[in-house]
């Protein structure tokens, strides 16, 4: 027998893929103006367009991990089959305009590929409902960045890479959107639990990528200016989330100072048995 949850997140399904089925679907074959490729472009485009694809390459592992972790429930399960499908054509899209753009060879992105998937990404948080609001998190932070990148390409004359990021954006913020409507559903089934696993994931948020691709760190000195900081991310992620889930920020902050007085509850703890069994 269905729960209602399963009920109400397979709605929830359904509805964003009807949508995605009507209003979205892109072919990267077709649909991107590839004879409008800027080959004069800066290096710092490519660079940038490379790390992406980087971040994106790590689809096996993101779909084994987050699929998993939702199997039971058939809304969300589903939802990470067509999320990956969606994902898939990302790295796709960039990988192709790194080529036509003469940027990279077939050959360094083979070699890319592989380096990149010697190293795997693992699940940074180990419940469905923390994995769901990090994706939600995460989602509103790519399409933030791929917007600015779809405007930096506009201006570097490059109209295939304008509409590589303009599809990808509108892909981004289509999932952040499921998962908000997910979130909501859990806030209603159980506020306080939901609130106290939002707190902890945004307390211990990073985006994926940051410790797996190579020099992350001065790739990411390049992308600074077209990339987003901590007041960009608070401002323009975090807060427009909250609102959307209809979540003060007083009541987040609330959840925030509980969230580390239970840890420090079962650090005390650790450190008095840790004592204790010293003594004895
Ligand atoms: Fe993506
Ligand atoms: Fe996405």
């Amino acid at each position: 027998m269905k729960t209602r949850l399963e009920e109400r997140l397979y709605r929830e399904y359904m509805t964003f893929f009807e949508k995605a089925e009507r209003e979205r679907r892109w072919n990267v074959f077709t649909d991107i103006p590839w004879d409008k490729v800027n080959k004069d472009a800066s290096e710092d485009l490519a660079l940038c367009a490379e790390t992406f694809c980087s971040v994106e390459m790590y689809l096996p592992d993101y779909v084994a991990g987050g699929i998993n972790v939702v199997r039971r429930y058939f809304g969300q399960a589903w939802f990470q089959a067509n999320w990956a499908y969606e994902e898939s054509k990302h790295s796709l899209a960039l990988t192709q305009w790194l080529i036509k753009s003469g940027r990279r060879s077939e050959e360094q992105m083979f070699d890319l590929q592989n380096s990149i998937l010697e190293r795997k990404w693992e699940l940074p948080f180990s419940t469905a409902r923390q994995m769901t609001f990090y994706g939600c998190v995460q989602e509103m932070a790519t399409f933030i960045i791929y917007l600015k990148h779809r405007d930096r390409a506009a201006k570097e004359g490059d109209e295939a890479l304008r509409q590589v990021y303009e599809y990808v954006a509108k892909d981004e913020i289509a999932h952040c959107r499921f998962y908000e409507n997910v979130i909501k559903v859990l806030l209603e089934e159980d506020r306080e639990g939901t609130l106290r696993d939002m707190a902890h994931v945004f307390a211990n948020f990073k985006m994926p990528g940051v410790d797996l691709v190579p020099d992350y760190d001065s790739r990411i000195l390049k992308m600074r200016e077209a990339g987003i900081d901590r007041q960009v991310f608070i401002q323009k992620v975090y807060f427009p989330i909250l609102k959307y889930l209809d979540v003060s920020r007083h009541e987040i902050l609330k959840a925030q100072g509980a969230a580390i007085h239970a840890r420090q509850a079962v650090d005390d703890a650790k450190a008095l048995s840790g004592s204790s069994s010293a003594e004895e």
